[in-house]
């Protein structure tokens, strides 16, 4: 019998290379998809998996919107991956924040819990949460420490998740997620803000490139490869948590350096400090111990951070030279 799926943000990063990994393996996929005034299929569209996908309306802060797309899909998996998901953005929009990537998650466990609790739950947790870091390499026992409203509100969602899991005996998981970007990456984080600056660069569409604190480092891993721990995660006997990382960490300015060297180009020629892109609190560092994950769900990240610039930039040159 064909298995299926819900995907909550379909359209974005991962949702989308989700849904194709979910299609390659023969499931089912629905995917709730938010009243937007703009088209956002242009992920699922750049996959070519647009048709193949059952879009149901709805918004994940509206718990009847959500009840109704768990029972309609009929999904035996569900993958809870919407949110307000840039941390700068939610000092700006910190309540509307926590309805969508906090009480988001509770209206997808609630749903879940109404219709079958048998249903499998997949939350969308994040690095983020470790914030100001207790531990050098933080791993699943690691203390948290959130530094933004964003990671305060993915907090109370990754609590509530552990939370059924140990109420009502759901097959609720989290997965820890570090970093992770693609050419499908939204253009305001770093990763590929860089990328697509370096291509109108080298295409001579922009002339210098505005960022702010490029001695944060990040642990970066390849998205594509990340949605496949998600996925064995929910094929385990029971629900856990689970860190997601490299186990490597770079500073956001070596990760220009290799996106502007991959065009020959070199970022100290274009890289202006620009205040405005300074955070209110910042996470200087994060990276991650993916142990658990290699032992228990047999994944490691194939992606190097090197394989994962270039690879952007690339598609990034295409874009912009049309
Ligand atoms: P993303 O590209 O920003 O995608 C977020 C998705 O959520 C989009 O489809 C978005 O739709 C949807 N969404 C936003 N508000 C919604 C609402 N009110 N109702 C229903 N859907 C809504 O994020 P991503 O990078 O794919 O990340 C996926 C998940 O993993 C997110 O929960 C994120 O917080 C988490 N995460 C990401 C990373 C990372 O490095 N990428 C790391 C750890 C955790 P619209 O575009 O139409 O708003
Ligand atoms: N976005 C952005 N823009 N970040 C900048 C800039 C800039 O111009 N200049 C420096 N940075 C720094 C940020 O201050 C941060 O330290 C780092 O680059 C990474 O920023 P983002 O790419 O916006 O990602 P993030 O780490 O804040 O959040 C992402 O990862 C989390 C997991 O740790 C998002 O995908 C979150 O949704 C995710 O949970």
């Amino acid at each position: 019998m064909t298995q299926a799926a819900l995907i909550t943000g379909i359209t974005g990063q991962d949702g989308a290379y989700l849904a194709q990994l979910l299609l390659q393996k023969g499931y089912a996929v629905s995917g709730l998809l938010p009243r937007r005034s703009s088209d956002t299929l242009w992920r699922l569209r750049e996959l070519g998996i647009e048709g193949d996908v059952n879009l149901i309306g709805g918004d994940v802060s509206d718990l009847s919107a959500v009840l109704r797309a768990v029972k309609e899909s009929k999904a035996a998996e569900v993958y809870n991956l919407a949110a307000q998901s840039f941390v700068g953005t939610s000092w700006q929009q910190p309540l509307l924040t926590a309805q969508v990537s906090g009480v988001g998650a509770a209206n997808v466990l609630e749903s879940i819990r109404l219709t079958d609790p048998a249903i499998r739950f997949y939350q969308a947790s994040t690095s983020e949460m470790f914030g100001l870091i207790q531990a050098e390499k933080q791993d699943e026992k690691t203390p948290f420490y959130p530094r933004s409203p964003y990671g305060v509100a993915k907090l109370y969602a990754h609590w509530m998740t552990i939370n059924y899991r140990e109420s009502f005996g759901m097959h609720a998981s989290t997965g820890i997620l570090f970093n992770h970007e693609s050419p499908l990456r939204g253009i305001e984080f770093v990763t590929r803000k860089v990328t697509d600056a370096v291509a109108r660069i080298k295409h001579g569409q922009q002339k210098e490139l505005r960022l702010g604190n490029i001695d944060a480092k990040r642990d970066w891993g390849f998205a594509g490869d990340y949605v496949d721990a998600m996925w064995r995660m929910l094929q385990q006997d029971k629900g856990d948590d689970y860190v997601v990382a490299t186990g490597l960490t770079t500073t956001v300015r070596e990760m220009c350096r290799i996106a502007f060297a991959h065009v020959g180009l070199s970022y100290k020629d274009y890289v202006v400090i620009d205040p405005q892109f300074f955070r209110p609190a910042e996470v200087d560092v994060l990276l991650g111990n993916p142990a658990k994950a290699q032992r228990q769900l047999g994944w490691t990240a194939g992606t190097s951070l090197e394989q994962l610039i270039t690879m952007m930039v690339d598609a990034d040159m295409r874009r912009v030279g049309g």
